[in-house]
């Protein structure tokens, strides 16, 4: 299961690339905002400061939502770097961009999916990734890994190649789920991904071999 980062932070970004477990990057509209990255200008070049950290795919996504507005930004944003995969939410006309992008070879990822239905439509028309949102759905009380699960039999009943990127996902267990189930992807904030690495008995397990070595 591929490791992408939820973030536009590039400290962070960083960090877990260090770490030598990061297979990618996924930002947002509120998660550029958040690093206060303003201006058209400011956006595409931090899109490239984070290509240039990372090996793996980094997703930017679009902000018309009108099929000719999505092929004009998405097309500038996958010119930008080869790394870029155009992010697409789950709309009609959306759906109707992920087509184009599929057929002119730009690799999309169709975000804000929130049901199986939304997903098998993304990967009709050629999504490169699909993005279900379960921590949202968790939130308003719907199961979002089974929404992995029910999507995982669909696309494998039929052979979509479509990527399962398991999004909105908010801690660890999460992301065991998610691997249990088979998602390709899980994108998730660093701190969910430090989170695998703490267990009590490692820590005294550690102090008891540096306190022996030392006898
Ligand atoms: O990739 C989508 C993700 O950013 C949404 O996460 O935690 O805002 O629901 P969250």
């Amino acid at each position: 299961m591929k490791f992408f980062i939820d973030t536009a932070n590039l400290a962070q970004i960083k960090e877990a690339q260090d770490m030598g477990v990061l297979d990618g990057v996924t930002t947002n509209p509120s998660l550029m905002a958040k690093e206060g990255i303003k201006g058209q200008d400011n956006i595409l070049k931090h899109y490239v400061d984070i290509c240039k950290i990372v090996t793996g795919d980094v997703s930017a996504e679009v902000i018309s939502t009108d099929f000719e507005g999505m092929v004009k930004e998405g097309e500038a944003l996958a010119a930008l770097h080869s790394q870029i995969v155009v992010k697409i939410p789950m709309i009609k006309e959306g759906v109707k961009a992920i087509k184009y992008f599929s057929e002119k070879g730009i690799r999309t990822n169709c975000t804000l999916v929130f049901s199986a239905g939304q997903a098998l439509l993304a990967a009709k028309a050629g999504a490169t990734y699909v993005s279900p949102f379960i921590g949202r759905l968790d939130d308003v009380s719907t199961d979002g890994l089974s929404l992995i699960e029910d999507i995982r039999v669909i696309y494998d009943n039929f052979g979509y190649e479509t990527e399962i990127l398991a999004a909105s996902v908010r801690h660890p267990m999460h992301i065991i789920e998610c691997a249990k189930i088979g998602a390709d992807v899980v994108t998730c904030p660093l701190s969910a991904i430090a989170a695998l690495l703490k267990h009590p008995l490692t820590d005294i397990g550690l102090a008891q071999f540096l306190a022996d070595a030392k006898k």
